[in-house]
C-alpha cells in the first residue's frame, strides 16, 4: 500500500491528510494559527507559525503509518514570502487579502502599462496580488528588499523547509502577477520594468512534478514532493473540475467561481483572474470575493459568540428569503470581482427595528451568495460555459449550498470527499509517482459526487440580487472618501 500526504497551508489554519493509494482519507489534522491586522486593510502572518503547524499535523496525521510515499502542496495564494540568504524570514509574510498596495498598483500599471500587464500576466495590477506587494517593500523597507535573496509564496516556503528546494508551479506562480500566464514562466520584461531581480524568485514547474525529497532526519526523509498547486487549483483537482465546462464555487475565508478553461480566456476589463491550472498546459478563470466565510466568523466572533454555526443556520432558515429586506455587502476586506476595490467596505442596507440576529445572519448568508453570483456573471459575460457546477471547502452549510444554487440558478453536486484542496494535491502527488498517468484521468478514478442540490426559488432571488448589484457603483465614492479621511 502506498500513503500520500496532502498540506494545505490556509488562512486560518494548515490543514494535512493522509491518504491511501486509492486517495481514500486516513487521518486529517488541522491547527490554527493566527492571522495579524496592524492596521485596517492589512493582513500578514508568520511563515514560522505556518512551519510549525504543518509539522505538527503532519505528525499527528501519519502517526499510524511507518512511511508516506508523496507530499502535495497547497496553500493561500499570493502571500509575499521573503528570505535573507540563510533562508531566514526577513519580515511578516503579507498575505493574499492584505490591502495596503494601492499606491504601488498605481506604480505597476504607470510603469508597465494596463494593457501590457492584461496581456502578459492576464491580470490588472491587484492590491491582493505579490507583485505590489513586493514593490510596497521595496519603496516602504529598502533595507528588507536589499537583504531579501528569495522571494516565495506560502506554501512553497513549506516546501523550501521540507525540502531545502526553491521552488514554485504555474498555478500559484501565476498569483504573482510576475509570470507570462500563456507560456508559463516568469516574464523577463516585466521584471526587467519593475527592477524585480528573477534570481530573487523559484524556478517554475508543473503541479505533479517532483520538485525535491524531504530532507528531514526521520520517517519522512527522502519521501518526493510534487509541485502542489495554489488552494483553488488544487480544490479543482480535488472535485475534479479538470475539463472544460467544469466549474466549483468555494467558501472558504474568500469565496471563488471557478472554471476551468483548456485556452487562456483573458477578461480585458480584469474583472476576473486567469490563472495556470494544475493540468499541465491548462488554464482557469476564476472570480474571487474577499471576505466569504471570513463574513460569518466575523459576524459571529463579535456579536454572536453563543451560537454554534448550526444554530446560526437553523436561525437563518426560519427567515424568509431577502431577510426582510436586508442586504449585505460581504466587502469586509475590499473586493475583488467584479468592483477591483480595495477601498470597498462591507455594508447592511436596510435595517429595520424588526430585524434580529437570525435576518443578519441570513442577510450575511446570501450576501455572500449574490457577490459569487457577480463573478458567475462575468464568466457567463465571458462566454465560459459552466455545465457542470461543485461545491467544495468545509466552509459552506446545506443551507447555504440551497442559497447558493438558486442565486446561480443552477444544480450544485458536492464531492463526498470534503478534503478538497488537500485531496487535490495528494492526487497531484500520486500522479508525480506515477501511480496515474495524468491528472484527468486520476480525477476520472477517483472523484465521487453526491445528488446535486437543484436551484429553488430563482426567481425570488433574483429580484434582491438585482438590487444587491445596484448598490456598490452608488457606494463606491463613499467607501473612497471614508478611507481617504482621518487615520
Ligand atoms: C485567490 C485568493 C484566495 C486565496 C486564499 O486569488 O486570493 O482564494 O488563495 O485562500
Amino acid at each position: 500500500m502506498k500513503y500520500l500526504v496532502g498540506i494545505d497551508v490556509g488562512t486560518s489554519a494548515v490543514k494535512t491528510v493522509l491518504f491511501d493509494e486509492k486517495l481514500n482519507k486516513i487521518r486529517s489534522e488541522t491547527v490554527e494559527y493566527p492571522l495579524y491586522q496592524p492596521h485596517n486593510g492589512w493582513a500578514e502572518q508568520n511563515p514560522n507559525d505556518w512551519w510549525s503547524a504543518t509539522l505538527r499535523s503532519l505528525e499527528k496525521a501519519t502517526e499510524s503509518v511507518d512511511r508516506i510515499d508523496g507530499i502535495g502542496l497547497s496553500g493561500q495564494m499570493h502571500g509575499l514570502v521573503m528570505l535573507d540568504r540563510n533562508g531566514d524570514v526577513l519580515r511578516p509574510a503579507i498575505i493574499w487579502c492584505d490591502q495596503r498596495t494601492e499606491k504601488e498598483c498605481t506604480q505597476i500599471t504607470d510603469i508597465v502599462g494596463r494593457d501590457k500587464l492584461i496581456e502578459i500576466t492576464a491580470n490588472p495590477a491587484l492590491t491582493g496580488f505579490t507583485a505590489s506587494k513586493i514593490m510596497w517593500v521595496k519603496n516602504n523597507e529598502p533595507e528588507i528588499y536589499e537583504k531579501c535573496r528569495h522571494i516565495l509564496l506560502p506554501k512553497d516556503y513549506i516546501r523550501f523547509k521540507l525540502t531545502g528546494v526553491f521552488k514554485s508551479e504555474a498555478s500559484d506562480a501565476g498569483g504573482m502577477q510576475l509570470l507570462d500566464i500563456k507560456n508559463r514562466v516568469f516574464s523577463e520584461e516585466i521584471l526587467k520594468l519593475l527592477g524585480i531581480e528573477r534570481e530573487l524568485l523559484p524556478d517554475v514547474c508543473e503541479s505533479p512534478d517532483i520538485t525535491g525529497y524531504v530532507n528531514i532526519k526521520g520517517k519522512f526523509f527522502g519521501t518526493p514532493v510534487v509541485g502542489g498547486a495554489g488552494d483553488n487549483a488544487a480544490a479543482a483537482v480535488g472535485c475534479g473540475a479538470v475539463r472544460e465546462k467544469r466549474a466549483f464555487t468555494t467558501i472558504g475565508t474568500s469565496g471563488v467561481v471557478y472554471a476551468h478553461t483548456d485556452k487562456p480566456v483573458i477578461d480585458t476589463k480584469g474583472r476576473v483572474h486567469t490563472f495556470c491550472c494544475a493540468v499541465p498546459g491548462k488554464w482557469h478563470v476564476m472570480g474571487v470575493t474577499q471576505s466569504a466565510g471570513l463574513s460569518l466568523k466575523w459576524f459571529r466572533e463579535n456579536f454572536a459568540p453563543e451560537l454554534t454555526y448550526s444554530e446560526m443556520d437553523n436561525m437563518a432558515e426560519k427567515v424568509r428569503i431577502g431577510a426582510e429586506k436586508l442586504l449585505f455587502l460581504p466587502y469586509l476586506m475590499g473586493e475583488r470581482t467584479p468592483h477591483l476595490d480595495p477601498n470597498a467596505r462591507g455594508t447592511f442596507i436596510g435595517i429595520s427595528a424588526i430585524h434580529t440576529k437570525a435576518h443578519f445572519i441570513r442577510a450575511i448568508l446570501e450576501g455572500v451568495a449574490f457577490s459569487l453570483r457577480d463573478c458567475l456573471e462575468v464568466l457567463r459575460e465571458m462566454d465560459i460555459s459552466v455545465a457542470d457546477m461543485s461545491m467544495v471547502g468545509g466552509g459552506s452549510s446545506p443551507l447555504w449550498q440551497q442559497i447558493i444554487s438558486g442565486t446561480f440558478k443552477i444544480p450544485i453536486k458536492t464531492p463526498f470527499s470534503n478534503e478538497g484542496a488537500a485531496l487535490g494535491v495528494a492526487i497531484l502527488a500520486a500522479v508525480g509517482i506515477g501511480l496515474y498517468s495524468d491528472v484527468p484521468s486520476a480525477c476520472d478514478k477517483i472523484i465521487r459526487n453526491s445528488a446535486p442540490v437543484f436551484p429553488e426559488n430563482s426567481a425570488e432571488y433574483d429580484k434582491f440580487y438585482r438590487i444587491y448589484a445596484s448598490v456598490y457603483p452608488r457606494l463606491k465614492e463613499i467607501c473612497r472618501e471614508l478611507a481617504l479621511t482621518g487615520k
